[in-house]
């Protein structure tokens, strides 16, 4: 399996990246015309949200036709000329490959509801009683995790949306399709994929009811799941392209098997936990203040685990699912740009693979949308019905979705301060953040050599630079001061200490002389109170400061 230690990846969600056809949905050649910009960022792979033929009930995550490209996104020419542009600038493109369920306008669903037994054994049907569906399990969207069909006398899994049918991959024939449609890509020229949810896609024979959860114990890293994995990527023969799982509630345990190299399954995974610390009693749509203790010993176990057990993690605060992380743990007033520094620097020199979503880089902000008719996310419109009916006033309600809901990610992309960001010429398909303003655009950080656009640009470049971020192991020094996570990498004699100050205030850090002759390498303040050679140091608000003898 090959290493992919010193990449960074940077996910694209095309609807809102950048629209050439003044349509106000963004397209491929929207991100054609970004590939410079790009290149200038130094990333290495660009991740595609799908591109695919679907009806978008869930923004291409429902996908109709796996082999061809949604008109609204622009035609097969433009991906193979986005493959091969992106190539000739050292960049390789990575496909968003939804194998958990497919649309329910896709071929083989509407072969099943048309009654024809070999594509119902596609997904995942049940005979029964209408009044009851075959087990209490919950979508992920809200409601019954069933459907029922009246004309067939079935219900059908959908874990998600209504649209969104589960796959049944205890059947070899769908097994089969997917590789198929992987081969399929590779044969394009595409370097790697993004598997959507895929812990999810190993069902439990028997399905029973759950009486203490929403039913996702019974199918999360399912029984026969590294079995499947192992065989689509080898009869796919994608065990050197870069591979990044998508897993949902999972285990230390899981990923480790998934992302270690011996068992050729993925490359990386990305998981959760450490993005639900602010989740009240484990509910999404619980609002209760970052646990920032938690958070921390979530990195911990992650990363000292992997590190243990030969896994790869995937690095990442952002993605077209998540709130934008500055207004989720960071400032958005006062100290937006120290905050944004920080948290990138923070993901960026830990052991594993960071990945970049669209707009991160320039820190932008959540969407701030003051009323409903602005919301365009499935889950965020099912979610806004369901906190009614639980008794939040509509203030409450959204206010909720203000923090939770997966369009603060999906807000144009802000390129320049024109009156829609630059990313179209019209009314975009989902309104502006509230809290675009100039500084938080491309074309203002381009000309600033201090901005958070900049940062990053060092921090993938360093990533380059120094075996020691990209191979080094990690450890966590204590520093006595519960807001501050500090880690430190190492290989050989060299050695990367890192310290992040996670609040708005100072903090007494024990660094019992961390700095004495070291260098600096890289830091969000320009001066700083007192030194990092003194026993206690005291860092500034959100200040990150990373230093090392890598440059002796
Ligand atoms: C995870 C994707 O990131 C999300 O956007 C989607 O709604 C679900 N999987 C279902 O495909």
């Amino acid at each position: 399996m090959t290493d992919f230690s010193n990449k960074t990846v940077y996910q694209i969600y095309p609807k809102s990246f950048r629209d050439t056809n003044g349509d106000g949905f963004g397209d491929i050649p929207g991100v054609i015309e970004k590939l410079d910009y790009l290149r200038e960022l130094g990333v290495d792979y660009l991740w595609l949200t799908p591109v695919f033929i679907s009806p978008q009930r869930d923004n291409g995550y429902d996908v109709a036709d796996y082999r061809k490209i949604n008109p609204m996104f622009g035609t097969m020419e433009d991906l193979e000329e986005l493959i091969r542009q992106s190539e000739e600038r050292g960049m390789g493109i990575m496909l968003d490959m939804v194998f958990n369920h497919t649309s329910t306008q896709h071929e083989w669903f509407q072969r099943a509801l048309a009654g024809e037994e070999k594509y119902q054994n596609y997904y995942i049907f049940r005979e029964g009683d209408p009044d009851r569906a075959p087990t209490n399990w919950e979508s992920k969207f809200g409601g019954p995790a069933w459907e029922y069909v009246p004309a067939l006398k079935k219900w059908y899994l959908r874990l998600y949306d209504v649209t969104q049918a589960d796959l049944n991959w205890d059947n070899p024939e769908v097994r089969g399709e997917l590789k198929d449609i992987l081969c399929f890509w590779k044969k394009k020229g595409v370097k790697g994929f993004r598997f959507d949810v895929i812990n999810l896609v190993s069902k439990p024979e028997k399905m029973e009811d759950d009486y203490e959860g929403d039913g996702r114990r019974f199918y999360s890293d399912g029984p026969h799941i590294h079995e499947y994995l192992k065989e689509l990527v080898r009869d796919a023969g994608i065990e050197e392209y870069v591979t990044v799982g998508e897993m949902s509630s999972t285990s230390l345990e899981n990923c480790i098997r998934y992302s270690a190299p011996a068992e050729k399954e993925l490359s990386m995974c990305f998981n959760f936990h450490h993005l639900k610390v602010d989740y009240k009693d484990g509910d999404k749509w619980g609002l209760m203040e970052a646990d920032y203790k938690k958070l921390k010993e979530l990195f911990v176990e992650w990363q000292e685990g992997m590190q243990r057990g030969g896994g790869w993690n995937a690095l990442f605060w952002c993605n077209h699912d998540q709130p934008r992380i500055v207004s989720r743990l960071g400032n958005e007033g006062t100290y937006w740009k120290e905050s944004a520094k920080m948290l990138a620097g923070m993901i960026h020199l830990m052991r594993g693979t960071p990945y970049i979503y669209q707009g991160e880089e320039i820190g932008m902000l959540n969407a701030h949308y003051p009323s409903i008719e602005q919301y365009r996310d499935v889950e965020s419109l099912n979610y806004y019905q369901i906190l009614l009916e639980r008794g939040e006033t509509e203030e409450e309600a959204l206010a909720t979705l203000a923090a939770r809901s997966r369009d603060n990610s999906r807000t144009p992309m802000q390129w320049n301060s024109g009156k829609y960001g630059g990313f179209s010429e019209t009314d975009p398909w989902l309104p502006m953040s509230a809290a675009f303003r100039e500084e938080i655009t491309v074309e203002a950080q381009e000309k600033d050599e201090d901005s958070v656009l900049a940062f990053y640009r060092k921090l993938i470049a360093m990533r380059k630079k120094y075996p020691v971020i990209a191979e080094g192991d990690i450890c966590f020094p204590e520093t006595g001061a519960d807001m501050v996570f500090a880690y430190r990498r190492t290989l050989g004699e060299k050695e990367i200490t890192v310290f992040c100050n996670l609040s708005g205030e100072k903090q007494a850090v024990k660094a019992a002389g961390a700095g004495r002759r070291k260098r600096i390498l890289l830091e969000n303040y320009e001066g700083r109170e007192g030194s990092l050679e003194e026993e206690i140091c005291v860092l500034l608000p959100y200040e990150f400061v990373a230093f090392g003898n890598v440059e002796d």
